[in-house]
């Protein structure tokens, strides 16, 4: 399952953080590559420890937990600290699969990788290719947001970024351990979510059958959920 999310970040939001990156120093990203994923992988880096990605990405962290469709659809357990990085003209990322753990050495925070996340920050228009395809059992799909929006897709997928031809293509991008693990589940629990939303509305959040389902909902995740 694939959710993209729109307006995690406002765009003055977005504004301030390429401000604050254009004033930054950029590394190669193979720093963070895995031995497969260095040998496709041509794009920069902010330094994953420096000070600039870490203040950003406490403030990805911040919105993502703000947003209910967010949550609804990663029900996340630990959120890696977000990265970010930049593809000049001819950078590209090759075919890969993302590490199924990571580690990071400042927080001692490791987790199994079950959601990869693409939050953009640089404007369609900006830049031309560039797009993340993520493959799955229905095929492949492109996908260029909009500045502050996101798309959440499981981890396990093969996925690359094609080569930006025209412009800069700047985005965030991070992982996250779901408290419930198999991706079936999780996509079962987001449609009874997303239901349950529609039916609030017709119905406003007393209707007995509103209850009922809502109580269904957090039995399953009583069920399913690892925290
Ligand atoms: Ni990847």
């Amino acid at each position: 399952m694939m959710v993209c999310v729109p307006q995690v970040l406002s765009k003055a939001e977005v504004t301030e953080f390429r401000r604050v990156m254009g004033g930054a120093e950029w590394e190669d990203g193979r720093s963070t590559a895995g031995a497969q994923s260095a040998m496709v992988k041509r794009n920069e880096q902010l330094p994953p420890a420096g000070d600039t990605a870490r203040q950003l990405g406490e403030r990805v962290i911040r919105a993502l937990t703000a947003n209910p469709l967010f949550m609804s659809a990663a029900i996340p357990l630990r959120i890696f600290p977000p990265l970010f990085n930049r593809y000049g003209e001819g950078h590209h990322f090759g075919v890969h699969v993302d590490n199924a753990i990571r580690g990071d050495h400042l927080t001692g925070m490791r987790i199994r990788t079950d959601l990869s996340v693409t939050l953009f920050l640089s404007e369609p228009d900006e830049y031309d290719g560039g797009e993340l395809v993520v493959e799955d059992y229905y095929g492949s799909h492109e996908v260029k947001l909009e500045a502050g929006d996101l798309v959440l897709y499981p981890a396990t997928s093969l996925h690359m970024v094609h080569p930006v031809t025209r412009g800069v293509r700047i985005a965030s991008f991070f992982w996250l351990q779901s408290m419930v693990r198999e991706a079936h589940a999780r996509s079962l629990i987001y449609d009874l979510d997303t239901s349950i939303q529609g039916l609030t509305r017709e119905l406003g959040r007393d209707h007995a059958e509103v209850v009922r389902l809502s109580g269904i909902y957090h039995n399953l995740i009583r069920h399913w959920a690892e925290v």
